[in-house]
């Protein structure tokens, strides 16, 4: 592993989402009382609550523009995705991405990775791989308001490995690393980095359980009676080689694997079903898990993704991803930094 103290660490400026604005002349003569209607209706099956009139009719014009554009996604370029109408649906990107995706991207990644890769001489793969169907992924979890997403992704991860060298799948403790895990780079719902989470899980020498150190979704207080209960252990770390998807396919079929990606995107926010095929860049600012990989049957190829935004985003929580695009990068960067514990 090699650390290095002049890592320069840098916040994204996020990509807002101009498509917004450019489908909203389309939707004018929308009757507005129809659109309200919609809006009381959605505020009642997600049991939104305003603080006053002017923030619901602000709310109102934001859900307005949303739903204008979720319906324009769907209807035009035969996309093999769907956008919803979500939780979301009241929040302008910007506000978005900025309480959820923080993943602390490097300036300089080179000087950080870690140079082994178990994998490297995986000759076969399977076609498919799904780690939920042997039982190495727990049920999705959720956020909230808390740019926590790095701790999630090396739970995630951690929970797979550790399931793998056991047999056990432990829900494990994103909190504890939200709280505890700060004399490095990490900064709890600030932000942080996957590699830093494994790091001082092995420095801890282990990770307590979601039921022991529960999830708050703030920034807290170590309990350091907690953080010394250390039921998931892992011996190190690897970086899967960058810009290398056929690399990814062979961590992903042995283990559940780390990734940052460009998550920034209106068609992210709103992505309901399908295979996401973007649009989105490679500024990447959100930590997930890839869990498996497969084809649909429109015969496009996807990375099985699970997010932490709770059950009710995309599918069941999970979103397909394009699987080997034209770029190196692969789609919204997901073979930038992909990583993994060791056990
Ligand atoms: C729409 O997409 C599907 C699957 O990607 C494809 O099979 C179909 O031919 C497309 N239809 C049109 C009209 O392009
Ligand atoms: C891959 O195989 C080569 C040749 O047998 C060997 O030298 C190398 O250590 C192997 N790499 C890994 C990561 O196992």
């Amino acid at each position: 592993m090699v650390t290095n103290n002049q890592m320069h660490y840098f916040s994204f400026t996020f990509v807002l989402c101009l498509g917004l604005w450019a489908f909203q002349a389309t939707s004018r003569n929308l009757q507005d009382d129809s659109m309200h209607e919609r809006h009381e209706q959605w505020m009642g099956q997600y049991g939104k609550v305003y603080k006053n009139a002017k923030e619901r009719e602000k709310r109102f014009g934001i859900f307005k523009e949303n739903v204008n554009y979720i319906e324009v996604s769907n209807s035009v370029g035969n996309k093999s995705y769907k956008l919803g109408i979500n939780e979301f649906a009241d929040l302008t990107n910007h506000e978005f991405v900025a309480s959820r995706n923080k993943f602390n991207a490097y300036l300089d990644g080179s000087s950080t990775k870690t140079t082994t890769f178990k994998y490297h001489n995986v000759s076969a793969v399977p076609s498919t791989v799904d780690w939920r169907l042997e039982g190495a992924v727990t049920p999705v979890k959720d956020q909230g308001q808390c740019g926590c997403c790095w701790a999630f992704s090396a739970v995630a991860s951690t929970e797979g490995i550790h399931k793998l060298s056991t047999g056990n799948l432990v829900s494990l403790s994103e909190q504890e690393l939200v709280d505890c895990d700060t004399s490095g780079e990490d900064q709890g719902c600030e932000g942080g980095l996957m590699d830093d989470a494994f790091k001082f899980i092995i420095q801890n020498n282990g990770l307590n359980t979601e039921a022991e150190y529960p999830y708050q979704g703030v920034d807290g207080t170590c309990n350091t009676n907690e953080e010394g209960n250390h039921v998931a252990t892992i011996s190190g770390y690897e970086d899967v080689p960058a810009n290398d998807e056929l690399a990814l396919q062979k961590a992903v079929a042995n283990q559940p694997i780390s990734v940052a990606i460009d998550a920034s995107g209106s068609d992210f926010q709103f992505y309901s079903s399908g295979v996401f095929t973007g649009s989105c860049g490679t500024e990447l600012d959100h930590g997930v898990a890839v869990v498996g990989y497969g084809v649909s049957e429109d015969e496009i190829e996807y990375w099985l993704v699970k997010n932490s935004w709770g059950i009710k985003w995309g599918e069941e929580g999970y979103i397909r991803m394009q699987r080997g695009v034209d770029a190196l990068e692969g789609l919204c960067g997901i073979a930038m930094q992909a990583s993994y514990p060791t056990a």
